[in-house]
């Protein structure tokens, strides 16, 4: 049986930072109203002309690097994003162009901040069916592009980056790559976070809006019964994770998670103070900070959960790199 491996990961940041304090130049907020009930300090901007696909070719270019690939050698692209650089084509086409990954099939995928998990759920689900041996899944985003500036209640919560990870199927000891995975929607919750545009509706772009202490709570309790339904799946503990690499939306969510899986603060990666809520980057932004700060090892048991607008939701557990 082949196993779908995470072999390499990669990030980028564009160079822009903007502090709190920043923003509490231009709208009603302040640096400790952010931080108490966010965990977020600053976040990165892309400047106009960066598009999402120029910060998620930078993380891709990484992470086939990490993994001693070349573009050539990969047979499947997946961006997972909410800020594509146009309606169509698929942002993952621009990005394969960009590469140069002219061997590959390229395709988007749109779950929001839960996209991360959506990705990879569908990558495993073709990989495992013969479809993509080297597959790059990337979650890349300029949501600071959909933000309405003058909406203190968003506006201060979002920020922009990329992450790459690459999957590889490849005959290997059970138990590593890609253990188990849930997937799961609520349309009937569309309202609490939402953008108000679209193609078939406004014929504009449109802002976020958010009903933020509905989709708290929504977080909490969703995010932890998509935890403890991976875990049975793989008939592992919450005792087995080495590494929580969570959606980064808000440090409370992140702690809540963290207090019901009763793990210790070394074994959560925690980004949102210096990044913010990325969208569907955030995780594998995460998880490259966690193996660039030597944290996150071959062999470590990873567990990851999104959720965010539709409402979607999932969780994914990972045993990282090759055996070995
Ligand atoms: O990634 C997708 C998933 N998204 C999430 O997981 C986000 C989930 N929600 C949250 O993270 C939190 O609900 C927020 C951070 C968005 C808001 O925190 P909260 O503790 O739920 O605050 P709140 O919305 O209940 O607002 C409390 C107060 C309000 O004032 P009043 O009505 O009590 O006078 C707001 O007007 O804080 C006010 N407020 C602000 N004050 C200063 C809202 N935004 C700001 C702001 N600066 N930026």
């Amino acid at each position: 049986m082949k196993q779908i491996l995470m072999t390499g990961v990669g990030s980028y940041l564009p160079e822009t930072i903007l502090t709190n304090n920043d923003l509490s130049q231009f709208v009603d907020t302040n640096d400790s109203w952010i931080k108490q009930r966010t965990g977020i300090e600053s976040r990165r901007k892309a400047k106009p002309e960066e598009l999402t696909s120029d910060l998620a070719v930078r993380a891709a270019e990484k992470a086939l690097h990490s993994a001693g690939l070349a573009a050539n050698d990969i047979d499947c692209i997946i961006v997972a994003t909410t800020t594509p650089d146009c309606t169509f084509p698929a942002t993952a086409t621009i990005v394969q162009n960009k590469l140069g990954a002219f061997n590959a099939f390229a395709f988007d995928v749109q779950a929001v901040c839960a996209g991360f998990v959506y990705a990879l759920s569908v990558a495993n689900g073709l990989m495992s069916s013969g479809q993509g041996k080297n597959t790059l899944v990337i979650g890349a985003e300029t949501f600071t592009k959909l933000l309405d500036w003058s909406d203190r209640s968003t506006c201060v919560l979002f920020g922009d980056g990329a992450g790459a990870v690459v999957l590889q199927a490849e005959e290997s000891e059970d138990g590593y790559g890609i253990i188990a995975n849930t997937l799961h929607s609520d349309g009937r919750y569309k309202d609490i976070l939402y953008v108000d545009g679209g193609v078939s509706s406004t014929g504009s772009i449109g802002h976020v809006r958010m009903q933020g202490r509905d989709v708290f709570k929504h977080a909490v309790e969703k995010l932890a019964a998509a935890m403890d339904e991976v875990l049975s799946i793989a008939e592992l503990t919450a005792d087995d994770i080495d590494w929580l690499v969570p959606h980064q939306a808000n440090v409370r969510i992140i702690n809540a998670m963290q207090k019901k899986l009763n793990l210790a603060d070394e074994k959560v990666i925690k980004t949102v103070s210096t990044h913010a809520n990325t969208s569907a980057a955030s995780i594998p932004l995460a998880l490259a900070a966690g193996v660039e700060a030597g944290k996150i090892k071959p062999g470590h048991l990873l567990a990851l959960e999104a959720i965010g607008g539709g409402l979607s939701w999932g969780a994914c557990l990972v045993r990282f790199g090759r055996p070995g």
